[in-house]
């Protein structure tokens, strides 16, 4: 039997499946170290991650390992020039997170827009005396503009939704979409700065790539409306982190969604003492039913990955398919 490591707790029914193909090492503790991961995956086949940074070095120290299955659409913990140069399958899992993720960026920018966990720790904390007429005053999203940065397959799905609050659509992205899908969505194609002038509501779905890094940044804060909210269900980096503090703290935008942090699970301290900003903790696709989709469909790449199962050598989600069928370098 070959060997893999799964370097995460998940479902323990998707280890069963793992088990009737793979001796299986489970790590049901913490996040592995570099170290550790190097450790154990001296003499695997293949790994399962979840975000667990895997480059040259990893790949140096596991001479046996041919597939790393990342449960997430992302993959920017994969160095994939690393992946290609020792032939190592990559594999991540799209499209099975699209509409759950979708939904979690409406309720982090309404969350944000409305300010709901603003009100609520106020609420909490005791301080409701009366009813104000200008109680925790937001910017509404029906009627208003969505800008969407990063129009793949999530980002379609987010803006699918812009439909029933009556909203327009902008969008920006390393190329235009197709038309049928820029008409399916009412969608206008415009540059970032033009975006980020006329939306009202900046929502971020693009990948983590050294070239997004910090696409938001102090200059392109000064360009949004003060009544503007900013959202992050992509990855921490694309934004500024330190850049959004001040500018919610200065009123340059009014309020701010992040599900994803420069640096996480331990974030920029000031994150925490600004009010206008809802934080949570990586979860856009923390449904049930999809983290379920995730980790099978993740278990299924590597099964087929590793040459096992009903599609074995054919796996859904190859990153680098060049390198099937080529020897370990
Ligand atoms: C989660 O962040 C993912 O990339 O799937």
């Amino acid at each position: 039997m070959q060997k893999i490591l799964v370097a995460r707790p998940i479902f323990p029914d998707v280890i069963e499946r793992l088990k009737q193909y793979f001796d299986v090492d489970w790590n049901q503790g913490d996040v592995l170290s570099a170290e550790e991961l190097k450790r154990r995956l001296v003499d695997k086949d293949g790994a399962l991650t979840a975000g667990d940074p895997v480059g040259a070095e990893v790949l140096a120290a596991a001479p046996r390992l041919r597939v790393v299955s990342n449960m997430a659409v992302g993959y920017n913990n994969f160095d994939m020039a690393a992946f290609n140069a020792a032939n190592v399958l990559g594999t991540n899992t799209p499209d099975v997170l699209n509409e759950s993720t979708a939904d979690f960026g409406w309720a982090l920018m309404m969350a944000a827009a409305r300010r709901i966990a603003e009100s609520e720790h106020w609420l909490r904390a005791g301080k409701w005396q009366k009813w104000a007429y200008d109680g925790f005053l937001g910017g509404d999203i029906h009627g208003s503009t969505l800008g969407v940065i990063g129009m793949g397959r999530i980002g379609q799905a987010l803006a699918r939704r812009a439909k029933g609050f009556n909203m327009q659509v902008i969008y920006h992205n390393r190329s235009r979409v197709a038309n049928e899908i820029e008409a399916e969505l009412n969608a206008e194609y415009v540059t970032k700065q033009d975006l980020l002038r006329r939306a009202d509501h900046v929502v971020l779905v693009l990948p983590y790539t050294k070239e997004n890094h910090h696409t938001i940044g102090a200059a392109e804060l000064a360009l949004m409306k003060p009544s503007a909210t900013l959202t992050n269900i992509a990855r921490g980096g694309i934004v500024d982190d330190a850049a959004l503090v001040e500018a919610l703290r200065s009123g340059q935008i009014a309020a701010a969604g992040l599900d994803v942090f420069e640096g996480e699970p331990n974030l920029n301290p000031d994150l925490l003492s600004v009010p206008n900003i809802v934080l949570t903790p990586h979860i856009a696709s923390a449904t049930e039913a999809t983290r379920r989709a995730m980790a099978n469909l993740a278990a299924d790449n590597l099964i087929a990955g590793l040459g096992e199962g009903p599609r074995a050598g054919r796996p859904r989600n190859p990153i680098n398919a060049e390198v099937i069928g080529r020897a370990r370098a």
